[in-house]
């Protein structure tokens, strides 16, 4: 319970109270108080010094001499006056307060006095602290945020980093290493930038980039690994993977949108040849173009169990032959203008 006749105070309190699911009930005076505590004995009270009418004072003596009250644990806001302290003092509370107090630590010691800590009345020390109360609000604010703010990198890299980890083990299933989605990602990442910076920001869009082959876990390993061409029948299983990955991680509100589009998408080509829907030019999200080019890269790049790797120039002509083909000619002019920067990227992940 809150007992203060400053409105604007008392709606701090509150907030500062609800904000981590304390009930608040609220008084102006200390004879609404009473009647409210009548009503619902409060866990605690914040009780201000100076009232019209009964002083904060006088009301927690009244409460610490009544045997019904005198358990109820009363935090006392007091002004700068020592000589209020050393009178709220011979009033019983079990806690003062000096205003402007910092609202954190009034929640530490309601929280503490609450669960039933109690002892000697401690003071909250009273280091050189701003004039405002606000001032003190904002203060506490900017700490939170800040400490929530440290959170929710933490549990976005744990996301990451599970991500990362379960697509390099998809991969070791399918070619034995778990460097694929590493590249792939950073590729079409430096690609996206140039030809739609707004998907490079996309965190959705990067889950798809990593995840891409993420349907691949219900393909059968004597599809996935076999060392030589597929026949059709194979190859119209080994497809259905785009599909089956973007119904396995419908459910992830992590990769809804253009993650999951480049799960679905990322083997369509430009000239409407490709799958699962044949679609062709813009009818293909820009997130699974870019991808396509970034793919056919590390794919041409990366020995395979039937075939070597080309160099990177020849697989660079091969990209540059499928402008328009398989491939989104504005996608490709952005290899161009970047190849020098992706060739640094796979140099780097080979290095590391
Ligand atoms: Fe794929």
């Amino acid at each position: 319970m809150v007992v203060d006749d400053d409105d604007g105070l008392r709606a701090l309190l509150r907030t500062t109270f609800e904000a981590v699911d304390v009930d608040v009930a609220e008084a102006t005076d200390t004879a609404q108080a009473w009647e409210r505590i009548i009503e619902s004995r409060p866990d605690a009270i914040v009780l201000d010094v100076s009232m019209p009418g009964q002083t904060g004072v006088s009301f927690c003596a009244a409460l610490k001499a009544s045997p019904a009250t005198r358990d109820i644990p009363v935090v006392l806001l007091t002004g700068s006056d020592a000589a209020d302290e050393a009178i709220a003092n011979e009033a019983g509370a079990d806690a003062f307060m000096l205003k402007p107090f910092s609202p954190l630590e009034l929640l530490a010691v309601v929280e503490r006095l609450a669960g039933g800590l109690h002892g000697t009345p401690y003071r909250v020390a009273g280091t050189a602290r701003p004039d405002e109360q606000l001032l003190l609000y904002a203060r506490d604010l900017r700490h939170l945020l800040e400490l929530e703010r440290g959170q929710r990198r933490l549990l976005e890299s744990a996301y990451r980093e599970t991500v990362t980890a379960l697509a390099s083990a998809l991969e070791s299933k399918d070619s034995g290493t778990g460097e694929h989605s590493q590249r792939v990602h950073r590729y079409a990442a430096e690609l996206a930038q140039v030809v739609a910076p707004e998907l490079a920001d996309d965190e959705s869009v990067a889950y798809g980039f990593v995840l891409h082959d993420f349907g691949k876990i219900g393909i059968p390993d004597s599809i996935l690994r076999k060392p030589g061409p597929l026949t059709a029948t194979e190859r119209r299983v080994m497809e259905t993977h785009t599909v089956l990955g973007e119904q396995m991680l419908s459910g992830v509100t992590l990769l809804q949108g253009g993650g999951l589009q480049v799960v679905r998408s990322h083997h369509e080509r430009w000239d409407g040849r490709g799958y699962p829907d044949g679609r062709a030019g813009s009818e293909i999200p820009m997130a699974a173009r870019v991808f396509a080019v970034a793919d056919a890269l590390d794919a041409m790049t990366s020995d395979r169990p039937y075939r070597s790797a080309l160099g990177w120039d020849e697989a660079g002509r091969e990209i540059l032959a499928e402008s328009g083909r398989q491939f989104d000619p504005v996608v490709v002019d952005a290899f161009t203008l970047r190849e020098n920067v992706l060739r640094g990227i796979r140099e780097e992940l080979a290095a590391a």
